[in-house]
């Protein structure tokens, strides 16, 4: 299969020297990577800011911005038998980037925020798409009620939740613990354990759906 995966933080761009961007280590991201080309897959790995190796046989596309991962994947995803998107995509970005720094004047700034595009959102609703579209949902609360109205919202085959309420699991953790939320209802929960086996299990579910789905076109 050919994987496309999307992995780490963005950074969105305040003004020369500053920027908003989240906690995400690109571990897990990562993580299917090595565990896709382990299972003898192509992969195509584009990745945000982190400070990880990308893996040896890896396409490696370096993107900073939410509008810079966007183009990416457009580019890449009709290659592609399966999308990943593991990315910790920024929700917003500032309406207006400043050319120069900013300076230090009043006691309080405001910083107008705009809605980034979601990656996601378009790959599941692309029209007659041949790839599988996976999404993940980092979930503080209610996992499984949002992580459902996710996969529904976003048209995914498959949403991977985790809980990164507790600092031991999730974001730039080694470790995770998370459930697969399949498109009939059906849900499998891979328990606690290294990112390494959580990749391994979760890319042997996406090799058994991309095949049920390719049987189902025959
Ligand atoms: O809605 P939420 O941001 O929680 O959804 C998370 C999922 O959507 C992840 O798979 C993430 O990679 C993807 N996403 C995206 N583009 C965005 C925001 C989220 O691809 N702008």
């Amino acid at each position: 299969m050919k994987f496309l995966i999307t992995a780490g933080p963005t950074r969105e761009p305040i003004d020369p020297v500053r920027y908003i961007s989240n906690r995400s280590s690109g571990k897990m991201g990562y993580a299917i990577a090595e565990a896709a080309l382990d299972a003898g897959h192509q992969v195509i790995l584009i990745s945000g800011p982190v400070n990880i190796e990308p893996p040896q046989n890896a396409k490696f596309v370096s993107v900073s911005t939410s509008d810079e991962m966007f183009d990416a994947v457009r580019r890449h995803a009709d290659k592609c038998d399966a999308c990943v998107l593991c990315a910790a995509v920024a929700d917003y970005k500032p309406a207006a980037v400043s050319p120069t720094k900013i300076k230090k004047r009043n006691e309080t700034i405001s910083l107008e925020l705009i809605r980034t595009r979601d990656i996601l959102d378009l790959l599941g609703h692309r029209q007659d798409r041949q790839f599988l579209v996976v999404g993940f949902a980092a979930e503080t609360n209610d996992l499984e009620q949002n992580a459902m109205q996710k996969l529904r919202d976003k048209n995914c085959d498959l949403m991977i939740a985790n809980d990164v309420s507790s600092t031991n699991s999730g974001m730039e953790s080694d470790a995770n613990e998370v459930t697969v939320f399949f498109k009939n209802g059906e849900r499998q929960k891979i328990s606690r354990a290294p990112k390494e086996i959580i990749a391994r299990e979760l890319v042997k579910i996406f090799q058994v759906l991309q095949q049920k789905c390719l049987t189902k076109k025959m």
